[in-house]
């Protein structure tokens, strides 16, 4: 077993035993995390910045998507909109076309809203705290937490799979389910608010090292199982936002021509993408708005 391993196992064990995190456990819990941060630490391009645009485009594609798979996106989406304004000026159709091949189209509007708010409201500065980030478009809890960490230095609570992960190996015997309000009381007594970015980078990066080895996040009560993809409507809705980004205006007969899927898988998609205004229509003619 290696370091971070063990060293965490043994806070499990003390800290199972004594049903108390006192000073000296939260030391050696800090430490563990720290020794394996200072040797193993992940270069992500969203690291290397104090911009706090450029994190909020970071973690909004990081919500449910690998690192490996934003990584190059990220640096593609920073060089087409460098600032805020640049976002917010760009056309719907523009932001889902770098969009593409990340997934969950909906994060690309909400971050586009997100830009257009922040302009029109807060005068094209990002809000630093948790309670203002999460009244912004898509923004949840654990986004807004994340994003007055990452860009603002807030010890704020933030509870995510690598956060689980690190908690409930650390903390819990393998048999308990583990709900996240467990561990809010654990977090809070152990975040380092000193600096709470590297303590949440050593966290992400612990996280998705034991995750390689034991998967934790199976005693988290959040666990669900992914439903398939392939038969989804979400793939259905995938496909029609990549051909109107790639063909432009398009009559639905030919979206029933060319996407391979039942009129009424497409029907059903087509009605809930209107509705959340990520394409138009009119005389059967769906588009992606470009203004
Ligand atoms: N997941 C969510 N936010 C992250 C971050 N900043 N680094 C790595 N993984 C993350």
């Amino acid at each position: 077993m290696d370091a971070l391993l063990a060293g965490l196992a043994s806070v499990r064990e003390n800290y199972c035993k004594k049903k108390k995190l006192d000073a000296a456990l939260r030391k050696k819990f800090l430490s563990c995390l720290y020794s394996f941060y200072d040797s193993n630490y992940r270069h992500l391009p969203w690291r290397t910045t104090d911009n706090p645009y450029h994190i909020l485009v970071s973690e909004i594609m990081l919500q449910q998507t690998q690192v490996a798979r934003v990584i190059e996106k990220y640096k593609e989406f920073i060089k087409k909109f460098p600032t805020l304004e640049v976002l917010a000026e760009s056309s719907l159709h523009d932001v889902l076309a770098v969009w593409q091949g990340l997934g969950y189209n909906r994060r690309a509007k909400y971050l586009w809203e997100c830009a257009k708010t922040i302009v029109a409201q807060h005068n094209g500065k990002i809000p630093d705290n948790p309670k203002e980030l999460a009244l912004l478009p898509g923004i949840g809890k654990a986004t807004a937490a994340s994003v007055s960490i990452f860009a603002f230095g807030k010890p704020a609570v933030y509870i995510e799979t690598n956060v689980r992960t690190v908690y409930i190996y650390s903390f819990f015997d393998t048999h308990q389910k583990v709900s996240d309000a467990m561990l809010v009381p654990l977090l809070q007594a152990t975040i380092d608010t000193t600096n709470p970015k590297r303590f949440y980078n050593a966290l992400m990066d612990c996280g998705t090292y034991i995750k390689q080895q034991y998967n934790y996040t199976r005693h988290s009560t959040q666990y669900r199982a992914q439903t398939p993809y392939h038969t989804s409507l979400r793939k259905v809705r995938g496909d029609i936002v990549r051909y109107l980004v790639r063909n432009g205006a398009t009559h639905k007969d030919i979206l029933l021509q060319n996407l391979h899927v039942s009129p009424e898988r497409i029907e059903q998609a087509l009605d809930a993408l209107c509705a959340e205004h990520m394409i138009c229509e009119e005389k059967n003619i769906y588009t992606i708005p470009t203004k």
